[in-house]
């Protein structure tokens, strides 16, 4: 068996050495990213694709599935010569889902205690106490229901919250009011304290959390983006910070990452930036995964996380 890891030379470890381990008796090789294309290079029966890969697959027209090393898969779908009849297959969850939760807790609850409000206040040298807020009283959100977004959901609820999940179609989770479809939208967001997002990259969700949506929050509200940044319209938020209407945001995913230099969320103090770390990947899970699901594959045994192309995830 013949596996292409399209990966560049400086992550190579510890990747290469966890897949040699991993599928013991297959050939294992790297690729450059954009190397160009070599005329007879052998034939892979799997190519693992860390992002972004552009030339690989005019090399490797036909492998029997496709792996990404993440969970998102936008950039994927975007590639011109990404073969079309072959399962493209992203990480599920493999230790992201516990890195989320905790820093979606971490923001939540520091929300709750409204550790933002008194930053500024702190800011401005101002002493003032302010009345303690339960959990119950606070609405939170979650938007997309995947392994992930579930998770958040559940260990927002262990805390208290009144969680509302919303999803393209309906899920039930224990403690979570659940919203389905673009028909449940308005009434899910209506009112909300704090709004997560934890959706994909895909047609549907582009810009929609835009002007008229974060409008609907609650006054004073907090955004947090865990997701995409194509999911949120910045300049909306910028604008509904502005007028006071929402109150902060804690974003890991930007439209344009890194985000640049001159963005103007670098220089917001109620917009805590971080760099797209909520959910790493975990080398040594998502190796043990992909390796699992090969297995599957070659005992023709059906394998979850295909992705489906016409969703987007
Ligand atoms: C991270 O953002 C991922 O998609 O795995």
């Amino acid at each position: 068996m013949h596996v292409t890891v399209c990966l560049a030379a400086e992550d190579a470890s510890p990747w290469m050495d966890l897949f040699g381990a991993a599928l013991p008796g297959a050939h294992v090789e790297r690729r450059e990213p954009d190397a160009p294309v070599a005329a007879g290079a052998p034939r892979a029966d799997y190519v693992v694709a860390a992002h972004p890969c552009r030339t690989v697959f005019d090399e490797q027209p036909a492998p029997r599935a496709v792996f990404t090393v993440s969970a998102g898969v936008g950039h994927m779908l975007r590639l011109p010569n990404l073969p079309r009849d072959v399962p493209l297959i992203r990480v599920e969850d493999a230790g992201m889902g516990a890195q989320m939760v905790r820093y979606v807790l971490a923001a939540v609850l520091g929300f709750a205690q409204r550790l933002p409000a008194y930053a500024a206040q702190q800011r401005a040298v101002r002493w003032e106490q302010h009345s303690p807020r339960a959990p119950a009283s606070l609405a939170v959100g979650v938007l997309g229901l995947g392994v992930v977004g579930a998770a958040v959901a559940r260990a927002l609820a262990a805390q208290g919250f009144a969680v509302r999940g919303h999803a393209r179609t309906a899920k039930a989770i224990d403690g979570v009011r659940g919203f389905a479809g673009a028909e449940g939208f308005a009434a899910f967001l209506d009112g909300l304290d704090v709004l997560v997002a934890v959706v994909p990259d895909t047609a549907d969700t582009a810009g929609v959390l835009d002007r008229a949506a974060l409008s609907r929050l609650a006054d004073g509200a907090h955004v947090v983006n865990i997701g995409r940044g194509s999911a949120l319209v910045e300049e909306d938020l910028v604008a509904l910070l502005d007028s006071g209407k929402l109150s902060g945001a804690t974003l890991d995913v930007f439209r344009t990452e890194p985000l640049p230099p001159e963005h103007p969320f670098w220089r917001r103090p109620e917009i805590a930036v971080t760099p797209h770390i909520a959910g790493l990947t975990i080398p040594g899970d998502t190796v043990a995964q992909i390796a699992a699901k090969i297995g599957r594959l070659e005992r023709g045994l059906p394998v979850t996380g295909v992705v489906d192309r016409g969703r987007g995830y």
